[in-house]
């Protein structure tokens, strides 16, 4: 029902360190612990969010979404925190990303489906599930704001696998023409559109999921992410 006096936005973070910062924000907030994950309610810059740590992954973040969609009744969804920069040499560590659409390179039943049934997701019979264009745009013209020539605006890929080599990458940015990787954006986008709610993936690059991703991974996750943090903070007023 877009923006009113009921709408409450969801914001998720897999790790603690890409929502910590949003939850020390928070106002007026109250807890509830469901499925292990600690839903903060309450008002981030005035707006009514509901913020939850999901842990990493496909299945926590899609039962945190869906939590989020059936006991908060959110209108919109944002997955917030940091990514590995992928195939492009113009995405660098500390970059901000704004998905136009999410993909996931482990969803495969190619095999007995053909090489395009075999990638599009049951029920919904897309591959790629596009995010909220105005939610989208919004982060982007704030990011560039804060961040200026260091947005992206594309594709975001999910797996369930922390990526420290290119190569199996490859042929994924090839045909999706993904900008960057992580583990979560792709199933909370899955969970929304099968629900009809809008979402949206805000990334910060962390690492450029190569040989260097162990070593890069702990030195930038936070920095990185609490990029990702302020601009949230400074958007969701107009969201
Ligand atoms: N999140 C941040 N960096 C990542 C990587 N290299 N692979 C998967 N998820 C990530």
């Amino acid at each position: 029902f877009g923006k009113g006096i009921f709408a409450m936005t969801g914001i998720i973070g897999a790790m603690p360190v890409e929502v910590d910062r949003l939850i020390e924000a928070m106002e007026n907030k109250t807890p509830e612990t469901i499925s292990r994950m600690t839903f903060w309610r309450g008002e981030l810059n005035g707006t009514p969010c509901v913020v939850a740590c999901c842990g990493a992954g496909k299945v926590n973040s899609a039962v945190c979404a869906q939590t989020m969609i059936l006991r908060y009744g959110v209108s919109l969804v944002i997955n917030t925190g940091v990514a590995g920069g992928v195939g492009s040499r113009e995405v660098r560590i500390g970059d901000l990303v704004v998905a136009t659409g999410v993909v996931q390179h482990d969803y495969d039943t190619t095999p007995i489906d053909g090489p395009e049934g075999g990638r599009r997701l049951p029920l919904l019979d897309e591959e790629l599930l596009p995010t909220d264009a105005h939610a989208s745009a919004v982060l982007a013209q704030e990011a560039e704001a804060l961040s200026p020539g260091r947005v992206h605006r594309g594709v975001i890929d999910t797996g369930a696998q922390y990526m420290s080599h290119l190569n199996p990458l490859h042929p994924i940015a090839a045909r999706t023409g993904a900008l960057a990787c992580e583990m979560e954006g792709g199933s909370i986008g899955q969970a929304c559109a099968l629900a009809g709610v809008p979402f949206t993936v805000l990334r910060a690059i962390s690492d450029n999921a190569d040989g260097n991703a162990v070593e890069d991974f702990p030195k930038f996750a936070r920095e990185s992410a609490e990029k990702s943090i302020a601009l949230l903070l400074r958007a969701l007023p107009r969201l």
